[in-house]
């Protein structure tokens, strides 16, 4: 593996996921290793702009018009930020082509083959290195969700398509060796950031 390696940060809503990419990044800046840390949707000016559009809940968007939006912000960043980088910084991505397989298709029951394709037409054989994947269950996904403020229009799905994207995920990660679950349930902060750090301190 490259010392500078591609590391996906996965997981639903009030999974953890964003708070475990900053846990790795912290470590990183401390270590003083060069690294770039990004999001989808998002990242680039443009696709910032995208999310904006994606998440408004004021949107009654069609499924279809969604993946095309996450392609549209995926392409900017693939070309833009993540090329541009790749193995010469390490790269943290909040979210990556799994996001997509998981919501748009567990979720949103859109046809596999057609994710695969668009996904293999923007970012060709481009494989990331690590995948954390965060877990939640639903009775915790539920305190969470009503504990936020603002909700997007991403944040205000049922509990049930919460569930099935979640499945989704773990079908997705299944014996694959690259794929480290990190349950919010039963591990605290600090034991996550155990856990997270040990993987780091062995890949790079
Ligand atoms: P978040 O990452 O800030 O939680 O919000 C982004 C939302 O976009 C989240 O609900 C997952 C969703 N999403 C998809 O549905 N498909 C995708 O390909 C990506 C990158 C995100």
């Amino acid at each position: 593996m490259s010392k500078n390696p591609v590391i996906i940060f996965e997981g639903i809503e009030a999974s953890g996921k964003s708070t475990n990419l900053d846990i790795a990044a912290k470590y990183l800046k401390k270590k003083r290793k060069k690294y770039i840390k990004l999001r989808e949707p998002g990242g680039t000016l443009f696709s910032e702009k995208i999310r904006k559009l994606l998440l408004n809940k004021n949107y009654k968007l069609d499924h279809k018009t969604d993946l095309m939006l996450f392609f549209a912000s995926r392409s900017e960043n693939f070309q833009k930020i993540i090329k541009k980088n790749y193995n010469k910084r390490i790269i943290l991505i909040d979210r990556f082509i799994d996001s997509t397989v998981a919501y748009q298709h567990y979720g949103m029951n859109i046809n596999l083959n057609i994710i695969k394709t668009l996904n293999k037409f923007i970012i060709g054989n481009f494989k990331a290195d690590i995948t954390f994947l965060s877990t939640v269950n639903v009775m915790n996904l539920r305190l969470r969700l009503n504990k936020r403020l603002k909700l997007n229009r991403y944040d205000k799905f049922k509990l049930k398509f919460y569930t099935k994207v979640q499945k989704g995920y773990l079908k997705i990660s299944k014996n694959k060796k690259n794929y480290i679950l990190l349950d919010s349930n039963t591990n605290s902060e600090k034991e996550m950031s155990k856990i997270i750090i040990k993987k780091l301190e062995k890949i790079i």
